[in-house]
Protein backbone atom coordinates (compact mmCIF):
# COMPACT_ATOMS: atom_id res chain seq x y z
CA UNK A 1 0.00 0.00 0.00
CA UNK A 2 1.14 3.41 -0.97
CA UNK A 3 1.10 6.69 1.33
CA UNK A 4 -1.52 9.31 0.76
CA UNK A 5 -0.17 12.63 1.01
CA UNK A 6 -2.02 15.66 1.34
CA UNK A 7 -1.20 19.58 0.86
CA UNK A 8 -3.51 22.27 2.35
CA UNK A 9 -3.26 26.01 2.26
CA UNK A 10 -4.96 29.18 1.38
CA UNK A 11 -5.31 29.55 -2.34
CA UNK A 12 -1.90 31.48 -3.49
CA UNK A 13 0.00 29.78 -0.59
CA UNK A 14 2.42 27.45 -3.24
CA UNK A 15 1.08 24.20 -2.29
CA UNK A 16 1.97 23.40 -7.01
CA UNK A 17 5.59 24.31 -6.27
CA UNK A 18 5.81 22.17 -3.23
CA UNK A 19 4.19 19.32 -4.91
CA UNK A 20 6.23 19.50 -7.62
CA UNK A 21 9.39 20.14 -5.65
CA UNK A 22 8.60 16.65 -3.46
CA UNK A 23 7.53 14.11 -6.66
CA UNK A 24 10.82 15.21 -8.06
CA UNK A 25 12.40 14.10 -4.63
CA UNK A 26 10.78 11.04 -4.39
CA UNK A 27 10.56 9.85 -8.12
CA UNK A 28 14.55 10.53 -7.42
CA UNK A 29 14.29 7.94 -4.84
CA UNK A 30 12.83 5.75 -7.18
CA UNK A 31 9.36 5.82 -5.62
CA UNK A 32 6.20 5.51 -7.55
CA UNK A 33 4.28 9.29 -7.69
CA UNK A 34 0.94 9.83 -8.44
CA UNK A 35 -0.13 13.76 -8.22
CA UNK A 36 -3.41 14.57 -7.95
CA UNK A 37 -6.10 17.38 -6.87
CA UNK A 38 -9.27 18.61 -5.81
CA UNK A 39 -11.54 20.04 -7.57
CA UNK A 40 -11.55 17.31 -9.75
CA UNK A 41 -11.34 16.99 -13.81
CA UNK A 42 -14.13 14.93 -13.59
CA UNK A 43 -18.02 15.96 -14.30
CA UNK A 44 -18.54 16.92 -10.35
CA UNK A 45 -15.25 18.80 -11.05
CA UNK A 46 -16.16 20.77 -13.29
CA UNK A 47 -20.13 21.83 -11.73
CA UNK A 48 -17.91 23.03 -8.80
CA UNK A 49 -15.52 25.09 -11.04
CA UNK A 50 -18.76 27.08 -12.25
CA UNK A 51 -19.47 27.74 -8.60
CA UNK A 52 -15.70 28.71 -7.91
CA UNK A 53 -15.49 31.35 -10.92
CA UNK A 54 -18.76 33.07 -9.95
CA UNK A 55 -21.08 31.94 -13.08
CA UNK A 56 -23.58 29.75 -10.80
CA UNK A 57 -24.69 30.60 -7.28
CA UNK A 58 -25.42 27.88 -4.67
CA UNK A 59 -26.00 27.10 -1.21
CA UNK A 60 -22.94 26.29 0.79
CA UNK A 61 -24.41 22.72 2.07
CA UNK A 62 -24.71 21.89 -1.55
CA UNK A 63 -21.13 23.20 -1.98
CA UNK A 64 -20.81 21.13 0.65
CA UNK A 65 -22.25 17.81 -0.96
CA UNK A 66 -20.31 18.32 -4.28
CA UNK A 67 -17.45 18.37 -2.60
CA UNK A 68 -18.18 15.34 -1.05
CA UNK A 69 -19.55 13.79 -4.36
CA UNK A 70 -16.52 15.07 -5.99
CA UNK A 71 -14.26 13.24 -3.48
CA UNK A 72 -15.96 10.01 -4.08
CA UNK A 73 -15.29 9.79 -7.63
CA UNK A 74 -11.67 10.80 -6.92
CA UNK A 75 -11.54 8.28 -4.65
CA UNK A 76 -13.10 5.25 -6.11
CA UNK A 77 -12.58 5.80 -10.28
CA UNK A 78 -11.55 2.48 -11.29
CA UNK A 79 -9.06 3.94 -13.68
CA UNK A 80 -7.75 7.14 -12.28
CA UNK A 81 -8.82 6.45 -8.77
CA UNK A 82 -6.52 7.34 -5.29
CA UNK A 83 -7.45 4.00 -3.68
CA UNK A 84 -6.00 2.14 -6.95
CA UNK A 85 -2.79 4.10 -6.99
CA UNK A 86 -2.49 3.26 -3.47
CA UNK A 87 -3.32 -0.22 -3.75
CA UNK A 88 -0.75 -0.18 -6.34
CA UNK A 89 2.23 0.99 -4.26
CA UNK A 90 2.00 4.36 -5.52
CA UNK A 91 2.38 7.49 -3.16
CA UNK A 92 -0.02 9.39 -3.79
CA UNK A 93 -0.40 13.15 -3.41
CA UNK A 94 -3.32 15.42 -3.71
CA UNK A 95 -3.48 18.85 -3.76
CA UNK A 96 -6.39 20.05 -1.04
CA UNK A 97 -9.29 16.93 0.19
CA UNK A 98 -11.87 17.25 2.97
CA UNK A 99 -9.41 19.35 5.54
CA UNK A 100 -10.81 22.36 2.62
CA UNK A 101 -14.29 21.16 3.32
CA UNK A 102 -14.30 21.41 6.89
CA UNK A 103 -12.24 24.95 6.90
CA UNK A 104 -13.95 26.69 3.36
CA UNK A 105 -17.89 25.17 4.04
CA UNK A 106 -18.12 23.72 7.41
CA UNK A 107 -16.58 26.66 9.26
CA UNK A 108 -18.46 28.91 7.14
CA UNK A 109 -21.19 30.37 9.82
CA UNK A 110 -23.91 29.95 7.31
CA UNK A 111 -23.12 25.91 7.58
CA UNK A 112 -22.95 23.24 9.93
CA UNK A 113 -19.39 22.03 10.94
CA UNK A 114 -20.54 18.82 12.80
CA UNK A 115 -22.54 18.04 9.59
CA UNK A 116 -19.70 18.57 6.78
CA UNK A 117 -17.28 16.52 9.20
CA UNK A 118 -19.42 13.48 9.50
CA UNK A 119 -19.93 13.67 5.89
CA UNK A 120 -16.52 13.45 5.01
CA UNK A 121 -14.62 11.47 8.26
CA UNK A 122 -17.82 9.06 8.21
CA UNK A 123 -17.82 8.12 4.66
CA UNK A 124 -16.76 4.69 4.39
CA UNK A 125 -15.46 5.41 0.83
CA UNK A 126 -12.72 8.03 1.77
CA UNK A 127 -9.27 6.77 2.70
CA UNK A 128 -7.86 8.84 5.77
CA UNK A 129 -4.55 10.29 4.58
CA UNK A 130 -1.40 9.44 6.15
CA UNK A 131 -0.16 13.13 6.27
CA UNK A 132 -1.70 16.46 5.82
CA UNK A 133 0.96 19.51 5.29
CA UNK A 134 -0.69 22.83 5.73
CA UNK A 135 1.68 25.42 3.93
CA UNK A 136 1.11 28.48 6.65
CA UNK A 137 1.14 31.76 4.45
CA UNK A 138 0.07 34.94 5.47
CA UNK A 139 -3.00 36.07 3.87
CA UNK A 140 -2.10 39.32 2.16
CA UNK A 141 0.84 37.77 0.38
CA UNK A 142 -1.57 34.70 -1.14
CA UNK A 143 -3.76 37.48 -1.93
CA UNK A 144 -1.16 39.49 -3.55
CA UNK A 145 -0.09 36.10 -5.55
CA UNK A 146 -3.67 35.37 -6.87
CA UNK A 147 -3.91 39.34 -7.96
CA UNK A 148 -0.74 38.87 -9.68
CA UNK A 149 -0.92 35.58 -11.45
CA UNK A 150 -4.47 35.85 -13.06
CA UNK A 151 -7.36 38.29 -13.85
CA UNK A 152 -10.13 35.78 -12.45
CA UNK A 153 -10.75 35.55 -8.72
CA UNK A 154 -12.64 32.88 -7.50
CA UNK A 155 -15.45 32.69 -5.14
CA UNK A 156 -12.97 32.14 -2.27
CA UNK A 157 -10.29 34.32 -3.27
CA UNK A 158 -12.47 37.87 -3.06
CA UNK A 159 -10.00 39.82 -0.07
CA UNK A 160 -7.41 39.54 2.33
CA UNK A 161 -10.23 40.03 5.42
CA UNK A 162 -11.82 36.44 3.53
CA UNK A 163 -9.04 34.79 3.56
CA UNK A 164 -7.47 35.81 6.82
CA UNK A 165 -11.16 34.10 7.74
CA UNK A 166 -10.59 31.27 5.87
CA UNK A 167 -7.12 30.75 7.53
CA UNK A 168 -8.66 30.85 11.02
CA UNK A 169 -10.92 27.95 10.45
CA UNK A 170 -8.07 26.13 8.76
CA UNK A 171 -6.33 26.29 12.58
CA UNK A 172 -9.29 25.17 14.16
CA UNK A 173 -10.60 22.75 11.87
CA UNK A 174 -6.83 21.17 11.59
CA UNK A 175 -6.51 21.03 15.90
CA UNK A 176 -9.79 19.01 16.19
CA UNK A 177 -8.98 16.94 13.60
CA UNK A 178 -5.13 16.71 15.19
CA UNK A 179 -6.41 16.05 18.83
CA UNK A 180 -9.56 14.50 18.51
CA UNK A 181 -9.37 12.29 15.61
CA UNK A 182 -5.68 10.99 15.25
CA UNK A 183 -4.96 12.79 11.89
CA UNK A 184 -0.99 13.20 11.03
CA UNK A 185 -0.81 17.17 10.43
CA UNK A 186 1.74 19.65 10.33
CA UNK A 187 1.74 23.10 9.53
CA UNK A 188 4.90 24.64 7.86
CA UNK A 189 5.72 28.36 7.97
CA UNK A 190 5.69 28.36 3.68
CA UNK A 191 6.79 32.06 3.52
CA UNK A 192 10.43 31.83 3.70
CA UNK A 193 12.44 30.21 0.86
CA UNK A 194 10.76 27.44 -1.61
CA UNK A 195 13.54 25.30 -1.09
CA UNK A 196 13.95 25.42 2.41
CA UNK A 197 10.28 24.63 2.85
CA UNK A 198 10.76 21.74 0.20
CA UNK A 199 13.20 20.40 2.43
CA UNK A 200 11.71 20.52 5.70
CA UNK A 201 8.66 18.90 4.08
CA UNK A 202 10.73 16.01 2.83
CA UNK A 203 11.65 15.51 6.45
CA UNK A 204 8.68 15.13 7.48
CA UNK A 205 7.08 12.74 4.26
P1 LIG B 1 -7.60 25.41 -5.86
O1 LIG B 1 -6.66 24.58 -5.10
O2 LIG B 1 -7.38 26.89 -5.86
O3 LIG B 1 -7.71 24.91 -7.35
P2 LIG B 1 -7.27 25.72 -8.65
O4 LIG B 1 -5.80 25.95 -8.49
O5 LIG B 1 -7.66 24.78 -9.75
O6 LIG B 1 -8.07 27.01 -8.65
O7 LIG B 1 -9.06 25.12 -5.29
C1 LIG B 1 -10.15 25.79 -5.77
C2 LIG B 1 -11.00 26.34 -4.66
O8 LIG B 1 -11.86 25.34 -4.13
C3 LIG B 1 -10.26 26.93 -3.49
O9 LIG B 1 -10.66 28.29 -3.31
C4 LIG B 1 -10.74 26.13 -2.31
C5 LIG B 1 -12.03 25.56 -2.75
N1 LIG B 1 -12.41 24.27 -2.09
C6 LIG B 1 -13.48 24.27 -1.20
O10 LIG B 1 -14.09 25.32 -0.95
N2 LIG B 1 -13.85 23.08 -0.61
C7 LIG B 1 -13.20 21.90 -0.89
O11 LIG B 1 -13.56 20.84 -0.34
C8 LIG B 1 -12.09 21.93 -1.83
C9 LIG B 1 -11.37 20.67 -2.16
C10 LIG B 1 -11.73 23.14 -2.41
Amino acid sequence: MGKFIVFEGLDGSGKSSQIELLKKSLTARGEKVHVTHEPTDYETGGYLNRILSGRESKDIHLQAALFLADRIEHATHPEHGIKKYLSEGYTVICDRYYYSSLAYQGADPDCDYEWVKTLNLGCPKLPKPDLCIFLDVNPETCKGRIDAGRDNVELYEQSAVQMSGIRRGFMTVLEDLKNNYGHNIVIIDGGGDIDDISKEILNYV
